[in-house]
């Protein structure tokens, strides 16, 4: 293959990165035409950019923290699950008028690597064990399926809340073909929209893209901020004004919990006139490394942990809890609007943050390296980074174990957000459901088990119960089903009916 014919030698010379081509006489012409195919795609001058800002707003937010310029989220804006009981029913039923009438679109962020949970295809189509087997991916469908039935029943018309899913060049196919394989799990495949978002070039220290191998550089997606891009340079915009979606719910694929476009949740941003909206738990622990939803010079952001200092960490309010407890759980409400001038008008604005990483590398001997210490950066934006664009902005807080439970890292002793707390997480929420609906559990002595598990022998296994979201979406509709009965675990309710694995031997 002809090099300099194409002008990529000279364009690479250009851009400081012409070690991208010092193995190329080793290659195989396949290998050389990929390689090519994948360099004439990159503009260099914006990656150079790109790299040149996000290294610069990285070394001088290192040194100032922000305490000084925070401010805790203002209780006039926010909407709570245990404060505001009051007003729960009206905001819910705000919210499915709104999925009743078609306005109210899902969007599913899913173009992550799961570097940690070190799975080889998408996070979303994980196991994490339950009795039904069932995927992160098939428990979101059927929570879209029911909540559209909830939504046709209240208001006797029909309609459909469209699933945007986000992936990355290294999901995608893996992810329509799963979907395909499993017929949408029961919803119209027109109202599922695939699409996918950037990748960008890992880079060393000093601008250069690494080669993970001799033929192929090391790529990674944008981030979960790359949404913004994504939406506009796939025509997703304009599909959603076609079907005349107003509000938009944002969620990540990894919270065996989220609520898929929960009802309470638009609705209370509906009814205060929200452009963007935040999901919240509370943050108890002042050490926890959670982001916070917070105001910085009066504009709304999420501030991570490392970006303050312990003491306002530490901070409390005079009812005892932390100053700054909102808790980001990348839930997120969108009018369309809003959406619509963050993807033309303030995306470009957005700097990549710096995330240093151990990034493989092929070294100038051709050798294959995997460093044990971190080596280079890949640039990220973040979906929350457009909140200071906001014009009215609320926040929502919501119980952290009726609601969050991220799979992050693989099973291990003692893990934190591994496929085994996701599975108690959901195991333990339907166990309340079928208590709060009247029903009970007894143990293999025929015993009642009692509502709050004993600790006293060191295990705190939850009941294994789960029930499919085709039934209940948030735990309504059990009473005619459990009301008064005893169960023993294991116990499924799906659409097939009330069983007890265990105990018929299943
Ligand atoms: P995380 O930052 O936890 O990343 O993503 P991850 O890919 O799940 O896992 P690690 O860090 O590699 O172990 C939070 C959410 O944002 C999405 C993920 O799919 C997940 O839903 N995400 C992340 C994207 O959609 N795109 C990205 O570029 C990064």
């Amino acid at each position: 293959m002809d090099l300099s014919a194409s002008g990529l030698t000279q364009r690479l010379a250009e851009a400081g990165q012409s070690h991208l081509l010092q193995f190329w006489s080793e290659l195989s012409p396949k290998e050389q035409a990929d390689l090519t195919h994948d360099l004439q795609g990159m503009d260099f001058n914006e990656i150079s950019g790109f790299f040149k800002n996000a290294m610069e707003t990285s070394s001088s937010s290192k040194h100032d923290k922000m305490d000084a310029r925070m401010e805790p989220v203002p209780r006039e804006v926010l909407g709570s699950v245990t404060r505001d009981r009051e007003s729960l029913k009206d905001w819910e039923l705000a919210g499915l008028q709104c999925i009743s009438q078609s306005k109210v679109a899902v969007l599913l962020l899913a173009g992550g690597q799961g570097t940690r949970l070190g799975v080889s295809y998408p996070k979303g189509m994980y196991d994490v064990g339950l009795p039904s087997h069932k995927t992160l991916f098939q428990i979101q469908a059927e929570r879209i399926l029911k909540l559209q039935q909830l939504a046709e029943q209240k208001h006797k018309i029909k309609c459909c809340i469209p699933w945007y899913i986000m992936t990355s060049g290294r999901t995608m196919e893996s992810t329509r073909e799963f979907f395909s394989r499993h017929s949408y799990f029961g919803l119209d495949k027109n109202n599922i929209i695939f699409f996918q978002q950037g990748m960008l070039p890992a880079m060393d220290y000093s601008g250069k893209i690494i080669l993970e191998n001799k033929g192929k550089l090391s790529m990674a997606p944008d981030g979960n901020g790359g949404l913004y891009r994504a939406l506009g340079n796939q025509g997703i915009m304009e599909d959603m004004e076609q079907r005349g979606i107003a509000f938009i719910h944002v969620y990540c694929v990894d919270n065996i919990l989220v609520k898929v476009a929960d009802p309470s949740f638009v609705g209370f941003c509906v009814e205060k006139g929200a452009d963007c909206g935040a999901k919240v738990v509370e943050k108890t622990n002042p050490t926890e490394a959670v982001g916070v939803v917070c105001k910085v010079d009066g504009r709304y952001q999420v501030v991570e942990y490392s970006e303050i200092t312990l003491a306002t960490a530490e901070k409390r309010s005079d009812d005892g809890r932390l100053m700054f407890n909102a808790g980001n759980v990348a839930n997120h409400f969108f009018s369309f609007p809003f959406l619509r001038d963050v993807v033309q008008k303030y995306e470009p604005k957005l700097q990549h943050h710096v995330a240093q990483k151990k990034i493989p590398y092929v070294d100038a001997q051709g050798q294959l390296i995997k460093p044990d210490k971190p080596n280079g950066i890949k640039m990220e934006k973040f979906v929350f980074d457009i909140f200071q664009f906001a014009k009215t902005f609320v926040v929502y807080e919501v119980l952290r174990e009726d609601e969050f439970s991220p799979l992050k890292n693989a099973d291990s002793q003692d893990g934190k957000d591994t496929p085994t707390t996701a599975r108690h997480a959901l195991m333990s929420l339907h166990h309340r459901w079928v208590l709060n609906a009247g029903g009970h559990f007894i143990d293999e002595n025929g015993r009642r088990v009692p509502a709050i598990p004993s600790l006293k022998d060191g295990t705190d296994l939850p009941i294994k119960c789960e029930i499919s979201p085709r039934v209940s979406y948030g735990g309504e509709g059990l009473e005619e089903l459990v009301k008064g009965r005893e169960f023993h675990p294991t116990l499924m309710i799906d659409e097939r009916g009330v069983h007890e694995l265990v105990k018929n031997g299943v």
